[in-house]
């Protein structure tokens, strides 16, 4: 006996598989991560991270110009200090002349009403000793502490021209307590990205040399075990509850689980965040002609989106958004 159902008729043509797709991407929820270096006289490439570079203001500058052009979303910087102006407690993403808030004011007065300027907010670009928070008496991480000087970032990075400001540190209370000391300044229209649901992973191996890490070990002791997703549904909620005003899991493709999970829950956007190492594979596997880097970027992508992300941060926002044109 022949089917008579027959799921393949809505594959048979192009047009059709367009006409009956469940999920599209949109340019308007793609947004670009960004490198902002200091102390360099021209951008500079990122060996892990072939097409991505470390750029001055100027490059930089030119950069938000294309992404607008493309259409995408936004774009979130992240500063790369001089060597000699990190020390412990991270004074240089704090002070209104270090390289993310220089940045930062110079991107947002010239594209400031045409996209939105998002602004990473952690200390580990700025520290020394590579970690996201400042460390106690024993070495280890002192939350209690990291928050202030989260809160003092925050001023400075809206001070700056931040719309938005991506809490990526994993402290317990960060948002909360950065909430309150942004409307305690006047500042109660900046948003709060949380970085809700970060696991410390492999995959962000060739971030760590596109910002010049300074890290020693691990940052198992804030980023949560890749074995828990009950865990990260819960962060999700404790953020929310704090005043996230977007959530955001991290990395994407190996957690879309989890990132399912939290967009069932959540009464707030979420985002996922595609990170260097999965861009670094697809690159790396299409350079040896093992993978069809089209497709795999296009695939991968579109996967994020259909387990519910609502936009994603990614090194191919800008190339994926013409694609889509
Ligand atoms: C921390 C931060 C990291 C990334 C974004 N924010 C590094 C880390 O947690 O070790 C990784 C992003 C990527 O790998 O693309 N400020």
């Amino acid at each position: 006996m022949s089917p008579t159902i027959r799921p393949r008729r809505l594959r048979r043509t192009p047009a059709l598989r367009r006409l009956v797709a469940e999920t599209r991407i949109h340019p308007s929820q793609l947004i670009l991560p960004m490198f902002v270096a200091d102390g360099i006289a021209e951008a500079r490439p990122i060996g892990s991270m072939p097409g991505v570079v470390q750029h001055t203001i100027d490059s930089a500058s030119h950069a938000v110009e294309e992404a607008i052009e493309a259409g995408i979303g936004g774009v979130m910087l992240f500063g790369v200090p001089r060597d000699e102006d990190k020390d412990a407690t991270g004074s240089a993403g704090i002070d209104p002349d270090g390289i993310l808030n220089r940045a930062t004011a110079a991107l947002d007065e010239r594209f400031g009403d045409d996209t939105v300027i998002q602004t990473d907010l952690c200390l580990d670009e700025f520290t020394d000793h590579g970690h996201c928070g400042v460390l106690d008496e024993w070495g280890g991480i002192d939350n209690d502490e990291t928050l202030e000087r989260y809160a003092e970032m925050a001023i400075a990075q809206v001070d700056a021209g931040s719309a938005m400001v991506g809490l990526s540190g994993m402290m317990d209370g960060q948002v909360a307590f950065v909430r309150d000391a942004l409307d305690d300044a006047g500042y109660e229209d900046a948003a709060i990205l949380a970085y809700a649901a970060k696991y410390a992973s492999a995959l962000y191996g060739p971030f760590r040399e596109a910002v010049g890490s300074s890290l020693q070990g691990d940052r198992r002791t804030y980023q949560q075990d890749p074995a828990n997703a009950r865990e990260g549904v819960r962060e999700a909620a404790l953020d929310e509850a704090e005043g996230a005003d977007v959530l955001m899991v991290k990395p994407a493709s190996f957690y879309l689980d989890v990132l399912r999970d939290v967009a069932d829950e959540a009464q707030v956007p979420v985002w996922a965040y595609q990170v260097s190492g999965e861009y670094a594979m697809v690159e790396a596997a299409a350079a040896n002609g093992w993978i069809d880097r089209e497709r795999a970027i296009a695939e991968s992508v579109t996967s994020i989106v259909r387990a519910g992300a609502d936009a994603v941060l990614t090194y191919w926002a800008v190339e994926l958004a013409r694609s889509l044109r």
